[in-house]
């Protein structure tokens, strides 16, 4: 099993997104309600934030629940819903104590109520915690917020505020959502799904994609440094030769 002893703490990937998945494979493995998996799955989110924060990553980003997930039965939303309120009203304390920032993602207006109040308070009690920023990724697609910083951009065009021969890469990425974080250098996705499922599709032009077979109940904290491990060992090259790295 992978150790934390063997992570290099200087060459930490600065932020890392996952992909959340398998809790309700999981739940079915066990004869259970797909709800169970996610009660289950909260587990390993708490064991991944505190890994992460131990080790020293800088930012930690979580699909919680995607745009496409408000097509899944009522009850299930409702559950999972019912779930992240518990949850962040639970965890706020250790949060607090931890020393992260909570912060979010997605298009928050279409949560429900009382799941956007939990928000807004857990932020704002933990907006200056410098350890390190743990984002939920809430109603979130990347087509979305593609679309809706287009639709920024071209009101600010429209009011004068930016002309559009300035539009460029920089520019672009700072009327995301998620402009508030790097980009991430690596992302993880559980359950042996080969897909990046509308998650961060600009933002991970150049990260590593780490694919594990478990699914995310069973995640635990062996299982991140496994993926900080892998990381750790490969190249990157950004479309420079191998040779052009090891000159610099
Ligand atoms: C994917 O499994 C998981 C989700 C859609 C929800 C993730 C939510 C949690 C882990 C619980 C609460 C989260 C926080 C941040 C407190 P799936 O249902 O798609 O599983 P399947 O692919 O096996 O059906």
């Amino acid at each position: 099993m992978p150790n934390k002893s063997q992570i290099n703490l200087k060459t930490l990937p600065k932020h890392v997104a996952i992909i959340m998945d398998g809790n309700g494979r999981w739940a079915k493995s066990k004869g259970k309600l797909r709800v169970f998996g996610h009660k289950s799955g909260v587990r390993a989110v708490r064991e991944t934030v505190e890994a992460a924060a131990e080790l020293g990553i800088g930012y930690l980003t979580l699909y919680a629940f995607s745009t496409e997930n408000w097509n899944r039965p009522k009850y299930e939303i409702n559950a999972l819903m019912k779930l992240l309120v518990s949850s962040i009203s639970k965890e706020t304390k250790t949060l607090i104590k931890n020393n992260i920032r909570l912060s979010t993602i997605g298009d928050v207006n279409s949560l429900p109520k009382d799941c956007r109040k939990e928000l807004d308070e857990t932020m704002k009690i933990t907006a200056n915690n410098t350890r390190m920023q743990l984002n939920l990724a809430l109603s979130y697609s990347s087509r979305w917020e593609i679309v809706d910083a287009v639709k920024q951009i071209v009101t600010d065009i429209k009011a004068g505020n930016i002309k559009a021969d300035n539009i460029d890469e920089e520019l672009f990425g700072s009327y995301l959502d998620s402009s508030h974080s790097p980009n991430p250098e690596l992302l993880i996705r559980t359950s042996g799904e080969y897909r990046i499922s509308n998650f961060l599709l600009w933002q991970i032009a150049y990260a590593e994609l780490y694919f594990t077979d478990k699914l995310w109940p069973d995640f635990g904290k062996e299982d991140f440094y496994a993926a900080i491990l892998d990381y750790q060992q490969r190249e990157r090259r950004f479309g420079k030769t191998s040779e052009q790295l090891t000159e610099a």
